[in-house]
């Protein structure tokens, strides 16, 4: 008779047989930046993630390289004075740019930086494009995505982030940077972001939510998948260096159709409400946090993704130290 359970009866023959499991080098930990000095303001929907301040965040990606973690996403919290609707801030002097040279001069290539490229963390108007009469206009978006692009080319960033769903916006940014002389930029673009209402506690994170409408006219549809492929297809044209599905959890099929279809490395972003919720329920008691974390992450690396963007980034490598 044949038994499966056979390869189950132990931890070792469990291991042995495992087909998946989650690295520590598979993953990318976000951190908001903040102005000031000494400033580690928790977030109140993401307990164990704050905002730092320039002097804090050395302290953060010090002790995450001793845990063996040396890749990180940066995202600025911008103070409202200093925001417009043009998102003018994002590529003239600004504490994000200076933090990027300043990380990328202090740690060279011992930690993997990647930015995030759209106009909300700027922009008065909290979208991700310019807003024109309560529309959000594409082609006039690019430029303003283009300086943007080049000015965290020039501070140094590894990997460029498009997340704001403008049509073209990869080949836009790919083409300005090549003309420049960045060629060595990489760019991994949100390809299949959905309109999804997992993003709230990263919008409080960042005061970063929209003042009027929503993103549906830019972010994709939950109920698509096909969509994903033609976002997809029009990625890797563009020269897209990485394919990114968020949020993870809930698309799975996704992660895995990509993954099926195309041939360059398919990232993760499990997000701030899928991690805020884990947080709560462990809470309350009622899920146990790190065996639901690490299955969590494990349904994502099985289904395909290479790269994981998480919040559990750090606490996951310093459980495997342990
Ligand atoms: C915005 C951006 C968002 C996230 C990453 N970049 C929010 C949004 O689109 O409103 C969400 C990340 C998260 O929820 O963890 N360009």
């Amino acid at each position: 008779m044949r038994r499966p359970r056979r390869n189950r009866k132990s931890p070792t023959i469990r291991s042995m047989v495992r087909e998946h499991e989650v690295s520590v080098t598979d993953l990318m930990f976000p951190l908001f930046l903040t102005e000031g000095k000494q400033i580690q303001h928790e977030i109140a929907s993401m307990p164990g993630i704050f905002r730092h301040s320039p002097d804090e965040i050395k302290k953060e990606i010090d002790a995450c390289l001793a845990l063996g973690l040396s890749s990180f996403v940066l995202f600025p919290h911008i103070a409202d004075s200093l925001k417009d609707p043009y998102a003018t801030i994002s590529y003239n002097q600004n504490i994000y740019l200076n933090t990027i040279q300043q990380l990328k001069s202090d740690y060279g290539d011992s930690i993997c930086l990647m930015t995030d490229v759209a106009m909300d963390p700027y922009s008065t108007d909290g979208h991700d494009g310019l807003v024109v009469e309560g529309k959000i206009v594409n082609d006039e978006t690019l430029p303003i995505l283009g300086k943007m692009a080049l000015a965290q080319a020039q501070a140094g960033a590894d990997i460029l982030g498009p997340s704001d769903m403008m049509d073209g916006r990869v080949g836009f940014i790919r083409d300005l940077l090549d003309q420049e002389g960045y060629i060595d930029t990489s760019i991994m673009s949100y390809t299949a972001k959905y309109a999804s209402s997992f993003y709230g506690p990263f919008r409080d994170a960042l005061d970063s939510a929209p003042k009027a409408g929503d993103k549906k006219t830019y972010q994709m549809d939950p109920g698509n998948v096909t969509e994903a492929l033609v976002e997809a297809e029009l990625d890797v044209q563009e020269g897209a260096d990485f394919l990114m599905v968020k949020p993870a959890l809930s698309y799975l099929d996704v992660i895995k159709t990509l993954y099926d279809q195309f041939d360059i490395p398919i990232a993760a972003y499990n997000v701030s409400g899928e991690y805020a919720m884990v947080k709560a329920a462990a809470a309350k008691g009622w899920l146990h946090n790190d065996s639901v974390r690490n299955e969590m992450l494990l349904s994502m690396k099985r289904a395909g993704a290479k790269i994981i963007i998480t919040y559990f980034a750090k606490e996951y490598a310093f459980s495997l130290k342990r």
